[in-house]
């Protein structure tokens, strides 16, 4: 029988590429996710479908010992940081409580393995390239729930409770390159799904802050395909399977940095529109620059990511445009 894996937040942008990636590897998917930031039906059909709020412990344990899930990847979580900032009980509640009930699920389901979902968020400002050894120093809410809940799992995991690996991405992006699933967050705040809406919907385009410490003014990021991520985590599951260990962190990124307006351009290269922007003032907490030292998950995992910027642009706009 083919081993089964739960998956949390099976319903989301990320989830829902992971469930397609481990069902097309033979795995046994079991999705749970409470559609709060996904749409209210499923979007595919990659995963066995649960629809509940994984802070229900019971339910949730009862569901591991049921399907015997083997492990656990966890994405389900509130990611929006300027709403992080706003709302921070409820951010602490929804990913620090749900995950606390997870973890406390696992144990009472002896459920051992997890792979969890954390950012780049962790780390906060840094002028440097950001390596898994760089002092975690979160600047907003939603980085610093992320890293209380890798906090949790390393005691967890130094209990010999769990054995975990912790993957913080850097900018995700991309879609399905056949275009049945992708990126449509409701209200979305990532560049390149909100570069393609302004021209789609005819709708403004900002660029916050044109003064930073950078090539061009525009703050600079580290973009990684989707499919790539993804594929990241089937090959953590691998290495868990492997090496015996207690927690283990890698950075998710490409080791390029783009700054958004760079970004801007091959996107107009790519559409043929020549569309206009307007420069706003920089957010507060965001840095110049965030760009990961990648040479740990490159060489561990032994795989390099291989969808471009270009990739990312063109998957993304063909997918909102034919939804
Ligand atoms: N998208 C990125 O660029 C990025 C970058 C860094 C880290 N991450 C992390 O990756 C994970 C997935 O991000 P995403 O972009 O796919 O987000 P998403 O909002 O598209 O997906 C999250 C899913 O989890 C579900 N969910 C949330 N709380 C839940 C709960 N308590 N119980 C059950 N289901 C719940 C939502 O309904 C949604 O379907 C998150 O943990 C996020 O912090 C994302």
């Amino acid at each position: 029988m083919s081993k089964c894996l739960l998956v949390t937040g099976a319903n989301g942008y990320i989830g829902s590429h992971m469930s397609k990636l481990l069902s097309f590897k033979g795995y046994r998917v079991i999705g749970v996710d409470n559609h709060s930031t996904s749409p209210a039906n499923w979007v595919h059909s990659y995963a066995e479908k649960h629809s509940f709020d994984i802070r229900d412990t019971d339910r949730l344990t009862d569901l591991m010992k049921k399907e015997n899930v083997e492990v656990v990847l966890h994405f389900a979580a509130k990611a929006i940081v300027s709403e992080s900032q706003q709302t921070p009980f409820y951010y602490y509640r929804e990913n620090i409580d749900s995950s606390i009930s997870l973890l406390e699920a696992m144990n009472l389901a002896n459920v051992s393995k997890l792979v969890f979902s954390s950012t780049c968020a962790t780390y906060g400002i840094h002028e440097e390239v950001i390596s898994e050894e760089t002092e975690q120093k979160p600047v907003n809410t939603y980085g610093l729930t992320k890293k209380i809940v890798e906090d949790l799992i390393k005691d967890q995991a130094s209990k010999k409770h769990i054995q975990a690996v912790i993957l913080r991405y850097f900018n995700v992006a991309g879609c399905d390159p056949h275009g049945a699933i992708g990126e449509n967050h409701e209200p979305e705040t990532h560049l390149i799904p909100n570069l393609c809406q302004s021209i789609l919907n005819k709708g403004k385009f900002c660029v916050y802050g044109d003064n930073f410490k950078t090539k061009d003014g525009s703050a600079v990021r580290d973009y990684i395909h989707v499919e790539d991520l993804v594929y990241y985590h089937y090959m953590a599951l691998d290495y868990m399977q492997k090496n015996n260990f207690e927690w283990e962190a890698f950075n998710l990124g490409s080791g390029a940095g783009y700054s958004v307006l760079e970004v801007i351009n091959v996107f107009k290269e790519i559409t043929g529109n020549n569309f206009s922007y307007e420069i706003q003032l920089a957010r507060v907490g965001d840095p110049a620059c965030l760009v990961a030292n990648n040479t740990k998950s490159k060489s561990v995992f032994e795989y390099q990511p291989k969808y471009s910027l270009k990739d990312m642009i063109e998957h993304t706009f063909n997918y909102l445009k034919s939804h």
